[in-house]
């Protein structure tokens, strides 16, 4: 029997490699996607084969995961409940793609994925496993094993697997589209989370802040200050500038797929400086309905991303939609950032209706008082016939 498992060299997942071999006796296949995370690969193999692993893998979908994934982050403002970018929920999909790939090579239906029963991402690896191989076997020594962090530890130490010095502390994910942080003392909400917790946006500029200009075609990022370069380029620069200011962090109450509340923290520097200037932007060529409209869909597409229903087919049309509309948002958006925030300096685009000639108070179009009254008289009898048949 062979398993593949997507292996993420963190503390559940390598603990997973000997469980599996042991309770099922059978070859555990490893798989590591490279979404970005700041990872030694070559250390993680080896800690995949001291763990059991009889076969390994790594495979780069940097590039992939930019372009069928953040980039549509960017495009619907992905963000779940207004301030996450949807980082882990947007690589779960990608890896399990990966893993899948991996088992038809190998010629198996048994894939195992290290999520606990307590996570949205198992919800996004089932489904998104299930996807791609409808007859899959899917196990998850984590949902079914009876070990806390801290007999998993014991359990490694007792069978000379190496574990990471973190694993004890933190439970981290981490893509180049943002890292997560929770566990330890983060699970009580009153308490401000300690300085240790974070590495991307630890303040290390001597400059308190930055301005950047950031230019989009369609909605897509394309230069930084001027300088084009390829998406994964601009996201990876973005986050040292931004991140060493201290700019991207994130604490919020987050309501989970599985019926509860946890604290969540994050790191994304990009992603948010991204999303906010992008925001701008399409707010400087759109009308007022299509304004609306966008906002509604985006914030529908990011609950289906993060509910972990990336293979629903309204996730798809939704962005379709998206797309269409974002033909107009090109142009460029100037922000300054620093540790206390984003702000907006400015913003043009040549397909943007905004006319100084018609918006200045010192020159150009005035409509005439006619105009202009008949105008309000007409706009505002709704409210005022209502009005007056409820106050008699
Ligand atoms: N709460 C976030 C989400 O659901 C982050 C999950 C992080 N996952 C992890 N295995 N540490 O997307």
């Amino acid at each position: 029997m062979k398993i593949v498992l997507a292996y993420s060299g963190g503390l559940d997942t390598t603990v997973s490699i000997r469980w599996l071999k042991e309770k099922y006796q059978a070859d555990v296949i490893t798989v590591s996607v490279d979404v970005g995370q700041k990872e030694d690969f070559k250390k993680l193999e080896e800690r995949a084969y001291i763990a059991g692993s009889s076969k390994h893998y790594t495979i780069d979908a940097k590039e992939e995961f930019v372009e069928k994934f953040v980039k549509y982050d960017i495009i619907m403002n992905g963000l779940y409940e207004d301030v996450y970018p949807l980082s882990t929920a947007l690589a779960r999909p990608l890896i399990a793609e990966k893993v899948v790939e991996i088992a038809k090579k190998e010629g198996t239906e048994y894939v195992a994925h290290g999520s606990t029963s307590k996570g949205n991402d198992q919800v996004r690896f089932d489904l998104a496993i299930k996807a791609h191989m409808p007859d899959a076997k899917i196990i998850t020594p984590a949902r079914s094993w009876d070990m806390t962090r801290e007999t998993e530890i014991k359990y490694a130490k007792e069978r000379g697997i190496p574990i990471k010095e973190e694993s004890s502390k933190y439970s981290i994910d981490e893509n180049l589209w943002g890292r997560s942080i929770e566990g330890d003392i983060i699970e009580d909400p009153s308490k401000e989370v300690p300085e240790d917790a974070f590495e991307l946006t630890r303040k290390t500029s001597t400059k308190n802040k930055e301005k950047i200009i950031i230019t989009f075609e369609k909605g897509v990022p394309v230069a930084l200050n001027g300088e084009k370069m390829p998406l994964l380029n601009l996201i990876d620069n973005l986050n040292k500038i931004a991140g060493s200011l201290g700019f991207g962090r994130v604490d919020h109450l987050e309501n989970r797929v599985v019926g509860f509340k946890s604290r969540e923290v994050y790191e994304a520097p990009a992603a948010l400086c991204l999303i906010y200037a992008h925001k701008d932007l399409e707010k400087t060529v759109y009308t007022p309905l299509e304004l609306r409209f966008k906002k509604s869909i985006d914030s529908q597409w990011s609950d289906l991303v993060y509910q972990g229903l990336w293979y629903e087919p309204l996730r798809e049309t939704l962005q379709k939609v998206g797309v269409d509309m974002n033909n107009w948002v090109t142009g460029e958006v100037e922000v300054e950032i620093g540790e206390n925030g984003l702000r907006i300096l400015g913003r043009n685009s040549p397909y943007s209706p905004y006319s100084d000639k018609i918006a200045s108070y010192n020159k150009g179009w005035y409509p005439t008082e006619e105009m202009a009254k008949g105008f309000i008289e007409i706009w505002g009898m709704h409210s005022l016939l209502a009005r007056k048949v409820r106050s008699s």
